[in-house]
């Protein structure tokens, strides 16, 4: 399909306060240098904001990012994600076209479509409210046919139910995402052959369609101020994000053994995991933050997080293939608890400052990974030169310190930069200041 950008387009685009704030966090998540990494989720928020992606927005975005505006045009007409036209204003309906999809019914999907909302995709219907297109699969193909909406899927459809989905997308409800045919996930159509506590009755949702219950946010616009801004575990009013449902709740089930693997009846079902092939629910990249095992947004870089915002980008890869599996570890761990720390106070003080290197010598700051150039004439500008001052900040001080690297904000927690800092100070050597030695980075 030819994707290119509408020929009426506003005249400019500016995030909301909020939305810009969240963009420029968005940015600090990847290393200097790389923030065009970042082009994904802003510009999906900008569509979030519009409704569709507009010229305007796409130059904003690439001024933002440093960006020639045609890099941030590729990228925003390869992936059908991005609407390049005006959609419906509740709803655009995409239709899962492909093989299994088409086999299982998607060509009567697609009438439904025409007769309810428009002859041609990409038209809006004559109230404005709705718009459809064909798009690709969707990988929710054992449960052809479906479509998507907003940001979640709806599956096992026929067209009487997408034509009974339609009518109350226009009446201003939401209908619950997931198999519209009483199926509970992506089970055989004769029912579970394992797993079979869900069948008991005590699960109202899988835990694809729970999530999307809770978030709630499948046809909203996005301004911004509904989502975690600062860091991911700080909330619009900068206070720390309160917890969701308890340990026991989120945790995932036992088996027989105690082993992970069952789930003891009564409980919630687990939240979805990137990746588990049961659960389908789309997430909206750049979107907030879902809550970990102790109800806090996941770390990046931690296991089966939400945090890379980016569907099409493993943000993580570079740090995995620089460190081995034990230092990855070891790495996830530390920042879980620095975050576990940072979202249970939240105090912050502003650490001791030089007005100038001792003996006029300071440290290099760049053998802290995560530190470039740019970082490090902030923590000079801050008066932090030395490795010994790093090694010595509190839990409060580590948060004013994040607060303050602006435009780089959570990066001391991310990157664990007292930890490192205390092995530099002490003389010794990090994996990656030994890399960075011999000019391996
Ligand atoms: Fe439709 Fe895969 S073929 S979701």
């Amino acid at each position: 399909m030819l994707r290119r950008l509408h020929p009426e387009q506003p005249e400019s685009f500016a995030f909301t306060p909020a939305n810009q704030e969240w963009a420029e966090a968005q940015m600090t998540k990847y290393p200097e240098g790389r923030q065009a990494s970042a082009i994904i989720p802003l510009l999906w928020r900008a569509q979030e904001q519009e409704g569709w992606l507009t010229r305007p927005a796409i130059e904003s975005v690439a001024e933002m990012l440093g960006l020639a505006y045609m890099r941030a045009l590729e990228v925003a007409s390869f992936y059908f994600m991005y609407q390049l036209q005006p959609v419906g204003t509740v709803a655009n309906i995409q239709i899962c076209g492909t093989t299994s999809c088409m086999i299982c019914g998607a060509e009567d999907l697609v009438s439904v479509c025409r007769d309810k909302i428009a002859p041609k995709p990409h038209m809006l219907s004559a109230d404005g409210k709705l718009s459809w297109e064909e798009v690709e699969c969707l990988g929710a193909c054992a449960n052809a046919p479906m479509a998507q909406i907003g940001k979640d899927y709806y599956e096992d459809l026929t067209a009487e139910r997408l034509g009974e989905i339609i009518d109350a997308l226009v009446a201003g409800e939401v209908p619950v995402p997931g198999p519209q045919n009483g199926r509970f996930a992506a089970e055989p159509k004769s029912g579970l052959t394992s797993l079979q506590e869900y069948n008991s009755g005590d699960y109202k949702y899988n835990a694809s369609v729970t999530l999307a219950t809770d978030l709630g946010d499948t046809v909203k616009r996005i301004d911004g101020t509904e989502v975690p801004l600062l860091t991911p575990w700080l909330d619009a009013a900068n206070k720390a994000t309160p917890p969701k449902p308890g340990p026991d709740d989120m945790m995932p089930p036992e088996g027989p053994d105690g082993a992970q693997g069952g789930r003891a009846k009564g409980d919630k079902p687990a939240p979805r995991n990137v990746g588990d092939s049961s659960d389908k629910h789309s997430e909206a990249p750049g979107e907030a933050p879902d809550v970990d095992a102790k109800g806090h947004p996941p770390i990046e870089g931690a296991a089966g997080n939400k945090a890379n915002d980016n569907p099409e980008v493993d943000v993580d890869a570079d740090r995995r293939a620089a460190l081995d599996d034990d230092e990855y570890a070891e790495g996830t761990k530390d920042t879980a608890g620095a975050t576990s720390d940072a979202g249970a106070a939240q105090k912050k003080s502003k650490p001791a400052a030089l007005s100038a290197p001792r003996d006029g010598q300071a440290d290099d700051l760049k053998r802290i990974k995560g530190v470039g150039p740019k970082l490090e004439a902030l923590c000079n500008d801050l008066g932090f030169y030395h490795f010994d001052q790093i090694a010595n900040w509190s839990a409060a001080e580590i948060a004013w310190v994040d607060e303050n690297l602006q435009g780089f904000k959570g990066r001391v927690s991310r990157d664990n930069w007292v930890d490192q800092a205390k092995t530099l100070a002490s003389g010794g050597e990090t994996e990656f200041s030994s890399r960075a030695r011999k000019g391996d980075v």
